[in-house]
Parts: structure tokens; sequence; C-alpha cells
């Protein structure tokens, strides 16, 4: 079969980012070519993200446009991965017949086998079918959907969620994660890469999709994380970040599995307990996040920067604050979310801990890491859900109050959006009007773009090792011929906050939430161009705006990152391009000589 070109588009968080290179590696090894247009494509694409409905809703835009498009080129394939597949699953075929393929995130390593059997699926009932050729023309003529035994479809089933247990034993997706193809070209010069090491969520808040989504909590094997590591880093990666939902939880119970050719399985005569059974295997070796840490900035010591995300506030012990502390590799940077500043409404989300326990654990955190002889203070991010059931001016207020006192460098800030299937969806009415959501968000941006600024302008006259992603957005536009549409770097398509240069050049369209921005989000859904206000993320816009009249001309301005997260825009002077070449991709030092509304400004030294 001649190579088919596939248009990938990714949404949502860092874990779809990295599915999504893991898959197109994989496709890539079996010759499918990645385009970047969805009109130079035989196959379309989408890693899906279900988290809000804003998400959905991009994704079903897209379908829609599809529908017209497979009357014009009836051969064409279409496929919905990820979270939204596995959560919709056969309502999305109902809705969208024209699907071809739904491949959930948990069913990523037989994607391949699905479409290479929906591209020759289709191939064949054309053959069969004289009036699908020539190509029809109008929407009301779309080819006919498949039968359904024609249809790709392979997930989980939220009614069949495997006990963590049962996960380990079957956890054929690890082989995905094995499969990842490294070499200097795969990542870029973009040289950051992430790691996943757990997968799935136990934690059942009673607004959130994941644990349907992607399932119970596995955490995998520390050798094979370490490798990995290894050998990205041979490959000429310098930053890693370490992806988990609840990343701070990782945990390996060596000798309650056994991997079999990449297989993760149980081991023979043994009962396995769970992963959170400490008593499971008394006396055996464990390999805690601690460890696991230690071990990789050990182990792989041309990795500069070692980071993790997104953490959980409760039972975040000391170990891995001493390690962080001991490590000098490693990046003194929380992304820890508290979700709302009311103890009522933490209950009601089934979060698990109260306020003054969260604010303790920040204090507890900046204590251990405050080192005024070394001046490498934390920084710490946050999300916060606005208008959650039942919320109250006092909630909003208490929440408020949350920011003032956690003095995060960004926060994400979100409008609770009611997800079908969940414990909130199901019990708790979504009573609080939109317009006042909006105003809640409204008023909390204000509020965390004041703590930004003021965040940000206690860097200034500090020095600082930064990470360097690329030119800046400002350097792009400059760069841009007038009139030049607005393209994305790569054939991999993001659309969200979470670490483009993971598959591609600088991502563009990145957006921010107005406030030092992050560009690795937990979840995120961004459309490519123009703000969302609560909820874009990433590298800001406005921000390179403001700085455009700083930079002058004939300078060469790049977009860096401190390893607390803060975005560092410098001006090389003289529009020295090779020099400015010779830093992407380089952790170096500058001095910090300003602040922005969102990001700093920073000269070599
Ligand atoms: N595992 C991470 C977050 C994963 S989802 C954690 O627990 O911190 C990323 C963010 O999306 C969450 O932190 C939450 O703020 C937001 N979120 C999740 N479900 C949501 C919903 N139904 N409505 C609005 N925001 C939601
Ligand atoms: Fe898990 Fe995070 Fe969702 Fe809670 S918010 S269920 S911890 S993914
Ligand atoms: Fe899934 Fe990530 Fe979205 S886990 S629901 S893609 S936030």
């Amino acid at each position: 079969m001649p190579s088919k070109a596939v248009y990938l588009e990714t949404f949502g968080c860092q874990m779809n980012e990295l599915d999504s290179e893991l898959v197109s590696g994989q496709l890539r090894a079996l010759g499918y070519r990645f385009v970047a247009q969805p009109e130079q494509a035989d196959v379309l694409l989408y890693n899906t993200c279900s988290v809000r409905e804003h998400a959905e809703q991009k994704v079903w835009s897209r379908l829609g446009i599809d529908r017209l498009r497979k009357a014009e080129r009836p051969d064409l394939v279409v496929g919905v991965l990820g979270c939204m597949a596995e959560r919709d699953g056969e309502d999305l075929i109902r809705r969208m017949p024209q699907v071809d393929i739904l491949c959930g995130p948990g069913e990523l390593d037989k994607l391949p086998a699905l479409l290479d059997n929906a591209v020759r699926t289709r191939a064949s009932l054309l053959a069969d079918e004289p009036g699908a050729s020539p190509p029809l023309s109008s929407a009301s003529n779309v080819p006919p959907p498949l039968p359904p035994s024609a249809r790709q479809v392979a997930l989980q089933g939220s009614t069949s969620r495997r006990s963590a247990t049962l996960s380990a034993a079957q956890d054929t997706l690890e082989l995905l994660d094995l499969s990842r193809s490294v070499s200097p070209e795969s990542h870029g010069r973009t040289r950051s890469a992430y790691v996943r090491i757990t997968r799935g969520c136990n934690k059942f808040c009673t607004y959130c999709v994941v644990p349907f989504t992607r399932g119970a909590e596995v955490h995998r094997p520390p050798d094979h994380i370490v490798d990995e590591c290894k050998r990205l880093a041979d490959s000429g990666v310098v930053e890693v970040t370490l992806l988990g939902q609840t990343v701070n939880h990782y945990r390996f119970e060596h000798g309650s599995v056994v991997t079999v050719g990449g297989v993760t399985q149980p081991q023979k005569g043994r009962t396995y307990k769970g992963a959170h059974n400490r008593d499971a295997f008394a006396g055996e070796r464990v390999t805690t996040f601690a460890d696991l840490l230690r071990r990789i900035h050990d182990e792989a010591p041309a990795i500069e920067r070692l980071r993790f995300v997104t953490s959980y506030p409760r039972d975040f012990g000391d170990d891995v604050l001493e390690v962080i502390r001991d490590h000098p590799r490693i990046c003194r940077y929380l992304h820890v979310p508290a979700q709302t500043g009311s103890d009522r409404l933490l209950r009601a989300m089934n979060r698990g801990y109260t306020v003054g326990e969260y604010l303790e654990f920040l204090d507890r955190a900046r204590a251990h890491l405050h080192q005024p002889e070394i001046d490498r203070p934390l920084t710490v991010a946050g999300d916060i859900i606005v208008g959650f059931p039942s919320e109250t001016e006092e909630d909003h207020a208490a929440t408020a109050e949350l920011l003032r006192r956690a003095r995060y460098k960004n926060c994400f800030i979100f409008k609770y959006s009611a997800r079908p299937g969940t414990v909130a969806f199901e019990k708790l009415p979504d009573d609080v009007p939109e317009h006042v959501k909006r105003r809640r968000n409204g008023e909390l941006l204000a509020l965390q773009q004041e703590i930004s600024a003021e965040v940000g302008r206690e860097f200034v006259g500090r020095t600082a090792r930064v990470f360097v992603e690329g030119f800046s957005r400002l350097e792009h536009r400059r760069r841009r011929p007038v009139g030049a549409a607005r393209v994305n770097g790569d054939a991999l398509h993001s659309v969200g906050g979470g670490g483009g240069g993971v598959v591609g050049l600088t991502v563009m369209g990145k957006l921010s939430n107005g406030s030092l921005a992050s560009h690795t989000p937990s979840a995120c859904e961004m459309p490519p161009d123009g703000p969302l206000p609560e909820e874009g993320r990433g590298e800001p816009v406005d921000a390179e705006g403001a700085i455009a009249s700083s930079g002058e001309r004939g300078s060469v301005q790049l977009s860096a990152r401190t390893e607390g997260d803060l975005i560092v825009h410098i001006d090389l002077p003289g529009g020295d391009d090779a020099r400015a070449e010779s830093l992407i991709g380089r952790v170096i030092t500058v001095r910090l000589t300003d602040s922005r509304a969102m990001s700093l400004v920073g000269t070599l030294v």
C-alpha cells in the first residue's frame, strides 16, 4: 500500500502531547507520512480531551468539517483518539457516523492495527460500491458510514474500569512508552521531552473525567523510566518533565510485578494487593517518588533540568522536598492545584485536604527550599475551578484569599464544566449562573495578575539559569512575511499549551491566562488564535506585544524559562542570528533586568 499521509492534531494536556508523539513515532516507523494541513491528508487523527465541555466542542467542529471533506474524498479515514473517544464512545459514532476509528488513551498501542484495518476497509468498501466514485460533492451526499462491523474501535469502557492489579497485569500500554523512538532528530533543537511515570488516576475528584478516561493509576517500572531518560539524554535532550496526574504519588513495589518482554505482569504465585497497600509485600523494596527523582538525577547527569507535573497537595512527603533541595538539577517548581479556597467545596470536590493543610504544605515546601546562600527560591503554580456547584460569594472570597496567601507565580482558572458520568454531574446541580462564573473568573484573574506581577518583580536583579526554548513569539511575528498565514511549526499540531517543543518546532498560538504563564499546563484547550480569557495558557501574546516596543530593531529575541517556569525574553543586540540559534535548547545564565506584565527581561552574562 502506498504511504498514507496523516494529519494529527492534539488537544488537551501534556499526557496527550506525549501520546501523540509516541503514536506518531510508531506510525512513522510503519511508513506513514505526517503532513501539516488536513487538506493534504489521507488520514485525519484527533487526539482529544474531555476535561471540559469546551475542549470537546472544538473536536466536534473539526468533525463537522471532516464530514464535508468526506463528501469530496470518500476514502478519507477519520479517527478520534484519546479521552473524548473513551468518554463518548459509541455515542460519538452515533452523532458522527463518518468517524472510522475510535481509540481510547488506554488502547493506543492498538492504533497501528486499527488504522491499517480502517484504511483497507474503506478501500475495499469503495471498490465494492460503484456509486462511491467519482467523489460526491455535497454535504447531503456524504458517503455512507461504515457498517458497525467495519468500524475500528478500541476502548476500555468505563464500566470495566480496571483494578490497579489487573491494569498492571495487562499493561500492554507499557509497550507504547517503550517503543519511543529517540534520536537527535526526534527532539530537534528543542531538547525537551516528557516522560510518563504514572498512568491514570485513582482520586475521583467529583468534577473530573480523568479517572474514567485514563483508568486506574499504574506506576511504570523505575528501570524503564530511568532508561528512557538516559536514552533521551544520549540523543541531546537536556530537559525532562515527568508526567503523572498525581505525580508525587509515584510508588513502585518491586516484586509485585515482573516485566516480561516489556509487558508488566503479576509475579507467579504472588497475590498483589494493589499499589497503595503498603503491607502488600512487607520488607520488599519500594521505589518512591523521591527515590525515582534521585535515580534519574544521578544516573542521567546530562539531563540539566528535571521537573515534574502535576503534584497533588496531599501526602507530599519531606523526602521529596529534601531530594529537590539536595539535587541541583531538579527544578524548584511545583504545580500543585488547590482548586478552591473553600473547605466546604474542597469536601464536595472530594479533594481530601483543607485549605489550612494546603497552605501548611506550601509553607513547608518553601521553608525546605529556602536557602538564601544559593538564591533559588521555590515557585508555585496552581489551578482553580470557579463556579463549582453551590459556590457562594463567601466561597469565592475564600478562594481570592487563598490566591493571596499562596502567592502563585501563575494560576490557571477554569470555569466549572459539568461532565456527564462524574459524581458532581449526577448529584450536584450546576447552579452558578454563567454570568456569575464569568465575573468570578475575571475577578480571580485580575487578582492573580497582580500577584504574578509582584512575584515577577521579586526576581528582578537576580541572575538565573534559564532554558532557551526558541525565538520568542514576537520574533516569529517579525520574521513572518507580511500577510503570511500563521502556521504551526510542525506537522503535529498541538492545540493547547503543553510543551509544544516536544513534538516539533516552537508551537505557535499559545495564549496567556494573564499571568507569568507556564508552557506546561496540566490541561488546557486553547484555539490556535485568539484568547480564551479563563482557559488560555502558555506563552503570552500580549506580553510580547508589549515588549515589541522594547525589542530594538536588528535585535533577535529569544524566549526562555527559569527553573521556576517564569518566562524570560532575551534580546540579543545586533541581530546575531547564528548566536541566537546556537543558544536554543541550552541552559544559560542571564541577569534578570526587568519584569513586564507577563514575563521577565533577561540579558546574557
Ligand atoms: N491531576 C491534576 C489535574 C488534571 S485536570 C490535579 O489533580 O491537579 C487539570 C485541571 O482541570 C484541574 O486541576 C482542574 O482545575 C481542571 N478541571 C478538571 N475538571 C474540570 C471541570 N469539570 N470543570 C472545570 N475545570 C476542571
Ligand atoms: Fe485525578 Fe486530578 Fe482529576 Fe482529581 S483533578 S480526579 S487528581 S486527574
Ligand atoms: Fe484527558 Fe488530559 Fe484532557 S487526561 S481529559 S486529555 S486533561
